[in-house]
């Protein structure tokens, strides 16, 4: 944890709106803030699970629609949020809505910065760059996993240099966040799992980073003792709701917590290798989480023995710990879709340099990580080829 007496800050959405149904409120919640335009974004893959038409019905109903666009791709390009700036600008609006996952939150946030900034997306790459609020935002999560509605980090792609670039600038956070558990109810089972490990991955980094705030450490636990109970029960049983709620609010909970602290080695060993194949990045995180916390045990007994507690798996020896990580993501089917790719030998160096140079997410871990420790856990936790 961070040393308190060097002082800190914590970051947070303004206003947290939760509950099944939430979502229905939407226009209720623009009128009681005097927002009467709205811009509502989100993606092909939002519309074709019927989630996009009954919020834009109600906003339309509202009067309240001013402008809309379900064109978010993954990994938004810059060049498409620059697009989706211009058409909010154009819209006249006082609020943009996102209504997706990570990568239309991601772009909900920095096409409102842009729309009344200016400027380009390109100009806000990096840290604290964005020098004031944008507009006003919504977010809201229609999977429990990346917990996007609660940080001020917006990951996009620079097409042309080929590489993800990240906003990170707490101008970037909602001003309100509604999470609506029932959203998620028909979210494809290898979504849900992927999504769910993740945000438990989330929860873990966060409460062990060696730069977690007090109420960091507080929110990681509640997130954990929200997932633990439901992680593999949601992947058995998709139509349990209790547990559909449960992963949401943690979900919810976790990604405060990693904005008031940081996700650790886990996200640095994980980034080279989701931008170099493409493999879910709740996969990757899901089935890389035992191995580094085996090699974060020395630094971890007592951290490990609250989280295993707070997830009902009892106060573990860290070994167990890493132990039941590794069976959680074999339970729920992340092992068998990670053994289906093979790594070429020779990608594993390269990422592993790239992951072990991450200092933004290699500093906060906490036991060091090195090149070679990353290209060993590579090698273990990967199915390589020749
Ligand atoms: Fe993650």
């Amino acid at each position: 944890m961070v040393d308190v007496r060097q002082g800190y800050e914590n970051n947070l959405p303004r206003r947290v709106i939760t509950g099944r149904g939430a979502s229905g409120r939407l226009a209720e919640v623009c009128r009681g803030r005097g927002w009467n335009r709205a811009f509502l974004v989100s993606d092909r893959g939002v519309e074709s699970a019927g989630l996009l038409a009954p919020v834009a019905a109600s906003l339309t109903a509202a009067g309240i629609l001013a402008g809309a666009s379900a064109e978010v791709t993954p990994e938004p390009p810059l060049t498409d949020v620059a697009r989706l700036a211009g058409e909010i600008r154009e819209a006249a609006v006082d609020v943009v809505i996102g209504l997706g996952g990570g990568s239309v939150m991601d772009a909900t946030k920095v096409a409102a910065l842009v729309a009344s900034r200016g400027g380009a997306p390109a100009d806000y790459v990096g840290i604290g760059r964005a020098g004031g609020r944008g507009l006003p935002t919504i977010l809201v999560p229609t999977t429990a996993g990346t917990g996007s509605e609660a940080t001020f980090v917006a990951i996009l792609t620079d097409a042309a240099a080929g590489t993800k670039v990240g906003v990170v600038d707490p101008s970037l956070l909602a001003d309100i966040a509604i999470v609506d558990p029932a959203l998620t109810d028909r979210l494809p089972p290898a979504v849900t799992a992927a999504a769910g490990m993740d945000a438990l991955v989330h929860a873990i980094e966060a409460f062990i980073a060696r730069v977690a705030t007090p109420i960091a450490r507080g929110l990681a636990l509640e997130a954990a003792r929200q997932i633990g109970p439901a992680l593999e029960r949601v992947c058995r049983d998709p139509g349990d709701e209790v547990a559909r709620d449960r992963m949401a609010i943690g979900s919810h909970l976790a990604g405060m917590a990693f904005a008031n602290a940081s996700c650790c080695a886990v996200h640095a060993l994980a980034l080279p290798l989701g931008g170099r194949f493409h493999i879910p990045h709740g996969v990757i995180t899901g089935c890389f989480a035992g191995a580094l916390m085996r090699h974060n045990a020395p630094a971890c007994a007592d951290d490990f023995a609250a989280l295993g507690t707070a997830l009902e798996w009892g106060a573990l020896e860290p070994a167990a710990f890493a132990d039941r990580l590794d069976a959680t993501a074999r339970a729920i089917g992340l092992r068998a879709t990670l053994d289906r790719i093979v790594v070429p030998a020779t990608a594993i160096a390269p990422m592993a340099s790239a992951a072990a140079s991450n200092r933004r997410l290699i500093d906060p871990n906490p036991v060091a990580v090195t090149a070679a420790d990353a290209e060993r856990i590579y090698a273990e936790v990967l199915h390589v080829g020749e």
